[in-house]
Parts: C-alpha cells; sequence; structure tokens
C-alpha cells in the first residue's frame, strides 16, 4: 500500500474547491465557441450524438481515472505516471504519457490563447454599442475586420497570455476558487437568458431540431471539393476528441487538478457532476446559438467565427443588449482564463519539481513558448489562410486542432485507461477510489478496461481506414 503523500504543491481546501476548479477548467470556449461550430460543421444531431455517447462511457471513467491517479500520485503528471509505474512494478516508459500530456497543452493553449483574444475584443466592442441594431452582415464583417488584423489579433493574444501566466505564476489556488464560485453561475445565467432570447426567434424549434434530431446522413456524408459527396468517418472522430477537449482529459490537465485532492473527497460522484455540468453549459449555448443562425439565414457550417458572427445579432436586438453582450464576453473570458491555467499547470509543476526553478521562472518561459507558436495561428486567419498556405484542405490552425483535441487527447486517454485499468492493481484503485467494492467500482473498472479502451481504438482503427461498417 502506498504511504500517503501530500502534494508539494498545497491542497484545495476541500471537495468543493476541487470541482469549482476542475469545473473552470473543463467550461470554458469548447462548450460555448467550440461545441457549436462543430456541431454546425458536421450537420447537427447525429453529432451531438455521439458526443454524448462519448462523454457517457468514455469521457466520464476517464476523468475518474485521471483524477485518481492524480490524488494517488500527489504531483506534476510526468512525474505521478513515473510514481505510479514503480509502485506498481511497471515499466518507467510509462512517464512519457506525462511528456505527451505536456507538449498537447502547450500546443493547445498556443491557439486556445489566440480565440479567447477574440472574446476579449469582443468585450469592448459591444461595451461601445457596436451592436446595437447590427444586422447579420454587419456582425459577418465585423468579425472579418477583427481576424483579418494579425496585428489586431497578435496584441489580443498577448495581453490574454499575460493574464494566464500572471495566475499560474502565482500558483493556480489562489484567487482561482473564488473567481470560479460566482463566475460560473453568472455565466450560465447569461446562457439561460441568450437561450430565452433564442425562444423568441422565428426559428427556435429549426435550432432545436438541427440540435437535438439525429440525422445520419448529415453525420457521415460531406460534399467534396467538386460538390459530390462522400462518405467520412472523420465527425466521429471529431466527436469523440471533442469529448476529451470539453472535459479537459487526456492530458494530465485534470490528473494535476486531482493531485490537489484532499484525501477524502469521492472521486465517482465528483467527476460525474463536473461532466453533467460541462455538458449542460454545452447544450444551452447550442440552443442559443442555432435558433439565431437559422433565424437569420446564416450558415450553421460557418466555421470558428460562428459564435462571433451570431451571438452580436442577438444582443443587438434584445433590450438590455449592450450590457448583456458585455457581461457575457467578460464571462466568456474568464471561462477561457480558468481552463487555460488547466492546460500549462502540468509543465510549470514539472518544471519546479525537477528543474528546481521557480513557478515564476518557469511560468515566463513556457508562456513566452507558447505566446511564440501562437504567432502561427494569428496568421492563420490572415496572412497565411490561404490554400497555398494549407496542408490536407486545413490552415495551421486547424491542423494544430486536429493534431491536439482530435489525435492527441484521445491517444492520452486512451493510455491513461489502460493504465488505471491494466497496469494498476485492483486494490490501488480500490484503495484510491475510496466507494467500495460495489456495483459502481466495478461499472467503472469495466468501463475503464473494456469499452473505454476498446471505443477509442475502434473509432481511430475507423478512421485511417482499417475497419470500416
Ligand atoms: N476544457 C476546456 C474547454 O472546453 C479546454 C481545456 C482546458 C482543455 N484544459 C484542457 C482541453 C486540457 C484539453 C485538455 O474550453
Amino acid at each position: 500500500m502506498a504511504e500517503k503523500r501530500e502534494s508539494l504543491h498545497g491542497q484545495w481546501s476541500g471537495r468543493w474547491a476541487f470541482v469549482l476548479a476542475a469545473t473552470g477548467s473543463a467550461v470554458g470556449l469548447g462548450n460555448i465557441w467550440k461545441f457549436p461550430y462543430i456541431t454546425g460543421e458536421n450537420g447537427g444531431g447525429a453529432f451531438v450524438l455521439v458526443y454524448l455517447i462519448c462523454i457517457a462511457i468514455i469521457g466520464i471513467p476517464i476523468m475518474i481515472a485521471e483524477v485518481m491517479l492524480g490524488r494517488r500520485g500527489r504531483r506534476s503528471p510526468l512525474n505521478t505516471m513515473r510514481q505510479l509505474a514503480r509502485e506498481e512494478g511497471r515499466s518507467p516508459h510509462w512517464q512519457y504519457l506525462g511528456w505527451a500530456g505536456m507538449v498537447a497543452g502547450f500546443l493547445i493553449l498556443s491557439y486556445y490563447s489566440v480565440i479567447a483574444g477574440w472574446a476579449l475584443a469582443y468585450i469592448f466592442r459591444t461595451a461601445a454599442g457596436t451592436f446595437t441594431g447590427v444586422t447579420a452582415d454587419g456582425a459577418g464583417s465585423i468579425f472579418s475586420e477583427l481576424v483579418s488584423d494579425p496585428e489586431r489579433l497578435l496584441a489580443w493574444h498577448t495581453i490574454f497570455m499575460v493574464m494566464t501566466m500572471v495566475v499560474v505564476a502565482r500558483g493556480v489556488r489562489s484567487g482561482l476558487e473564488q473567481a470560479v464560485r460566482y463566475l460560473m453561475p453568472a455565466l450560465f445565467v447569461l446562457l439561460l437568458v441568450l437561450v430565452g432570447y433564442a425562444m423568441n426567434t422565428v426559428a427556435f424549434d429549426e435550432g432545436l431540431s438541427f440540435l437535438f434530431n439525429p440525422d445520419f446522413h448529415a453525420l457521415l456524408y460531406k460534399e467534396d471539393a467538386t460538390g459530390v459527396e462522400r462518405w467520412t468517418w472523420e465527425p466521429v472522430l471529431t466527436a469523440l476528441g471533442h469529448a476529451f477537449f470539453t472535459l479537459s482529459l487526456g492530458m494530465g490537465a485534470i490528473m494535476i487538478y486531482g493531485s490537489y485532492l484532499p484525501e477524502r473527497a469521492s472521486i465517482a460522484k465528483t467527476s460525474v457532476v463536473i461532466a453533467l455540468m460541462d455538458t449542460l453549459v454545452a447544450l444551452l449555448a447550442g440552443m442559443a446559438i442555432f435558433p439565431i443562425v437559422f433565424a437569420n439565414g446564416l450558415e450553421a457550417g460557418a466555421g470558428a467565427g460562428l459564435i462571433f458572427q451570431t451571438l452580436p445579432i442577438a444582443f443587438g436586438h434584445m433590450p438590455g443588449g449592450a450590457f448583456f453582450g458585455t457581461l457575457f464576453f467578460i464571462l466568456l473570458t474568464f471561462a477561457a482564463w480558468t481552463s487555460a491555467i488547466s492546460l500549462v499547470e502540468p509543465a510549470v509543476t514539472w518544471m519546479v519539481e525537477n528543474h528546481g526553478v521557480n513557478r515564476i521562472y518557469a511560468s515566463v518561459w513556457v508562456g513566452l513558448a507558447t505566446w511564440l507558436l501562437g504567432i502561427g495561428t494569428v496568421l492563420s486567419f490572415n496572412l497565411i489562410s490561404g490554400e497555398e498556405y494549407q496542408l490536407f484542405g486545413k490552415t495551421f490552425f486547424d491542423l494544430l486542432d486536429f493534431l491536439t483535441a482530435t489525435i492527441m487527447l484521445p491517444l492520452g486517454g486512451l493510455f491513461i485507461a489502460l493504465f488505471a485499468g491494466w497496469q494498476m492493481r485492483r486494490e490501488s484503485n480500490l484503495d484510491e477510489l475510496k466507494m467500495g467494492d460495489g456495483v459502481m467500482f466495478q461499472l467503472w473498472f469495466f468501463l475503464i478496461r473494456y469499452v473505454t479502451p476498446f471505443a477509442v481504438v475502434l473509432v481511430f482503427l475507423n478512421a485511417i481506414g482499417i475497419i470500416t461498417f
């Protein structure tokens, strides 16, 4: 049995603090910006259904596993994996999982920060009343104007990176709990306000049916460049990847937060609560956005700009819209901020543990490297957006997003599942989860051993065309 370790970096003040921080990490741009736009690009309801199934049978079991490993190891993900592999008598190579996670976090943050910069920019546009009475065309051109200007994007990206690294440098726990406790519920209420607005548009039913009526043809067939419909598996892979992305899984973010979790807290229940809240936020965002899309004759598959082209229309027409809009983008920025922090936390903690540097020094260097890479994403919306700069029809930003969210996170999650299910002794899992050897434990153990790895592998094999249904 492992001796009881304390985290070298302190602990949460209690279970609620962990719930708040993990929710802060999970709820972010993934829910409000990414979920609607990829749902729109992939045909709606069927995509949502696949995504929900992935959350239930893959996301939740892996979240439980990640929190559990983190709390047992009580270190940065890399050192946690190394430590647990040693304790369980397994190969030291498992530590590379920690490495891959840090790289994934770094790559994701580099573009996440650029998008968060858009949210920042929109705070000022809404506050200035730019959107009052705006038309769909107007909202579209205000958005294009922003993203076609590399200098402005770079400035907002820089501001967001500085905001993030200041918090990381000071230590994640100071302030984060309070911020999440008040701001998350506020964001939730504002989403309800937006859904209320959407209800009064002419297309609320159409929006809901797009979101909840599964149409598998729309999921699995896409027009290629010549306008011919072709079968594609990529949307299923995207849905799987997004289940990881939205729950912050597969790279150690939830593991490091788990490492600060007090001994007594119930991991399984907590994980389910976090996953439910996260899913609810995403669905509400979808319910707010698609009615606006259809009521204004916009394109559901408009891409990464979708919320920035639709929500301003709502704010431009509802009473008190400038106020609500400003508040909304402030809260969105906050949600992005509390997520961004968790993306670098594993790397910064690892530098502090293994290289004897202080948090400030580690944060400055990690932040600088991330900022530099982010310039690639900034430019991919303007100077290098052209086809001659694309690979497989994807821009630099699309490629980075595909590589991380769609490939690295599910693979990371697969190995986490394999480690927890097949490398950890059953007693170690039981000892750490503290839920007794009842039905719930057995269900989790079954899912993490068989269902989760099998599902991930199946989706992947299909994607590379080895098996096709
Ligand atoms: N989950 C966050 C969102 O939905 C993004 C995020 C934070 C993340 N930490 C992560 C994604 C770790 C993957 C891995 O916006």
